[in-house]
């Protein structure tokens, strides 16, 4: 497990290639890569030249960072996330998150693609993620604390904090999107659900169901760092209609939806 000098390693190796202090973290969501093409004077640097980093396995995800300027603010994105799926364990899940820590930004914004557990839902529309739900053991904090992020304990109460999706509500009032909040069901993959598990998610409160974001929010609570989490419905969740599941259909709405949600993403940093 890495300690603080690891991370820093990380980061301090990044500010030094770059010499570019992020005002603002991003992680981009399967099928929404291409938000990277949007910012301005890019400075790339590929996960796999910075020491100690994780190297992305999974499908239309680049890893790489791109630093620059969307909407005047510069920012940090990492096009490229890591999934408990692809064999991590949750605890080298906190990897990116205290990266960005380091890095000095002052917000995380993370985005997803999901499926719509809430049948009022539908595919192409934006869920703001008010609060989630883990029941699966594992944290991304177990193990010895470090203490130099945060406390052993720690509260998530407000874990996507309400005056960022104040303004993403606000932000979507301009946007040709629904735009609304609810609570994100996580679930580790890499199989989509069944129906039986998507019917017991709905009784317990869950309105999308995805398998990211929570370890990086898990993270970014731990050492105190504002949230802004928004998942693409890029399917109804399994058993919700006759066709079973496809990638490809998660695929299709992502592309579909890229051009406006892009928009969206971009007023709402100039907001932040
Ligand atoms: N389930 C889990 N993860 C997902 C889904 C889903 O239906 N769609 C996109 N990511």
């Amino acid at each position: 497990m890495p300690d603080y000098e690891n991370y820093k390693i990380a980061a301090d190796y990044i500010l030094e290639r770059t010499g570019f202090k992020p005002e603002l973290g991003i992680i981009l969501g399967s099928g929404l890569g291409h938000f990277g093409d949007e910012i301005e004077d890019p400075i790339e640097v590929p996960y796999s030249d910075i020491p100690g980093f994780l190297q992305s396995t999974a499908i239309g995800h680049a890893g790489k960072f791109i630093f620059g300027t969307v909407s005047g603010k510069k920012v940090a994105c990492m096009s490229g996330r890591f999934h408990y799926y692809e064999g991590y364990d949750f605890e080298e899940l906190a990897l990116p998150v205290r990266v960005f820590k380091l890095l000095g930004v002052r917000a995380l914004i993370v985005t997803n693609a999901a499926g719509a557990v809430n049948e009022s839902y539908k595919p192409g529309d934006i869920m703001l993620i008010r609060d989630h739900i883990k029941l699966m053991g594992g944290s991304p904090m177990r193990g010895k604390n470090l203490d130099e992020f945060g406390e052993r304990f720690f509260d998530m109460g407000n874990a996507y904090t309400a005056s960022l999706r104040k303004l993403a509500l606000e932000a979507a009032e301009g946007s040709e999107l629904t735009v609304r909040e609810g609570v994100y069901f996580y679930m580790p993959g890499p199989q989509y659900e069944t129906p039986a598990e998507i019917r017991a998610i709905r009784i317990l409160g869950g309105d999308a169901v995805g398998m990211s974001t929570v370890t990086e929010v898990l993270t970014a609570s731990h050492c105190r760092l504002p949230v802004l989490a928004l998942s693409v419905m890029t399917n109804m969740a399994a058993g919700v209609l006759p066709q079973p599941l496809t990638s490809q259909e998660v695929i299709d709405t992502a592309k579909r939806i890229e051009k406006p949600f892009t928009k969206y993403v971009k007023d709402l940093i100039g907001r932040i």
